[in-house]
């Protein structure tokens, strides 16, 4: 049963681990967090593709996974053919949900809350060229966000209205009906930015690409396990039982309700990648 590697620079990991362990519990994942190199969202682009090329190559060389996840927006949308040319495994991406949430959007009227470097990537240009061109698209960038979500993560207290300080700029446009989620650490905020909205009487659906992402993942893994029968495919998955666990970049400095809270997402260990 081959694992799954899924590498973010931090808990963004974790939002897309915990999809994939929605659709295949018995799936053994190995949750990278690059957390020496945290924030992805503050690099140039080349930093960043370096960074993220020679981190890929490291976990594959040391665990050896059957698929590689860059459950990372701000990475993925430079990142992705690079490391296809160089790692000989399949590798899924994660990039803005844009397709979709301009489908179901009423009025045309969409926002995208990511991270200041995938709100300005060309990549998000075309997304939205291709898949939105008949909406208003209301871009907003923020990296403290992406730090609530590490510090929520950590157990700390989330204070609702420094989030509601980040997410204005939608909150103000009356009539725009759903946000893509554009960074992985913001499904982890869902709950927050859902009750700001419902407490300003303003109607919003919250998308994001983590359960695509997941019915991808058991596409790719149920053919590689199964060159015979659906049977065939229990029994391997049940042998490799439910291993999952953390893997840090340097030793993560951080509290033990940030271990336990791994823990209880079913991560048995913690590692730091040599
Ligand atoms: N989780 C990452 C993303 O999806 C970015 C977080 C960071 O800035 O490190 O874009």
């Amino acid at each position: 049963m081959p694992s799954v590697a899924i590498i973010d620079s931090g808990v963004g990991a974790l939002s897309i681990y915990q999809e994939i362990n929605k659709l295949l519990p018995n799936q053994q994942c190995i949750v990278v967090a690059d957390n020496q190199a945290f924030p992805y969202g503050n690099k140039s682009q080349a930093d960043l593709k370096n960074r993220v090329v020679s981190l890929a190559r490291r976990v594959v060389d040391r665990y050896s996974p059957g698929l590689l996840v860059i459950a990372c927006n701000t990475a993925s949308t430079i990142a992705l053919p690079a490391l296809r040319d160089i790692l000989n495994l399949p590798i899924v991406g994660v990039v803005p949900a844009i397709k979709p949430a301009a489908k179901l959007s009423q009025h045309k009227i969409i926002g995208i809350l990511a991270t200041p470097a995938t709100i300005r990537r060309d990549y998000t240009d075309d997304l939205i060229e291709e898949f939105a061109s008949d909406c208003e698209v209301i871009r907003v960038g923020s990296s403290r966000l992406v730090e609530i979500a590490e510090d929520k993560i950590a157990g700390a207290k989330i204070d609702l209205k420094e989030i509601e300080l980040e997410v204005k700029a939608m909150l103000d446009v009356e009539c725009l009906d759903v946000i893509v989620l554009s960074c992985t650490h913001f499904p982890l905020l869902n709950n927050e930015i859902s009750d700001i909205f419902e407490a300003n009487n303003h109607p919003i659906t919250l998308i994001d690409s983590g359960s695509g992402v997941a019915r991808r993942i058991r596409d790719l893994v149920e053919n590689m396990a199964l060159p015979g029968t659906g049977d065939d495919y229990d029994a391997v998955q049940d042998e490799a039982g439910h291993a999952s666990f953390a893997v840090f970049t340097q030793s993560p400095d951080k509290s033990a309700d940030y271990l336990r809270t791994l823990q209880n997402m079913g991560l048995c260990r913690v590692e730091v990648l040599d």
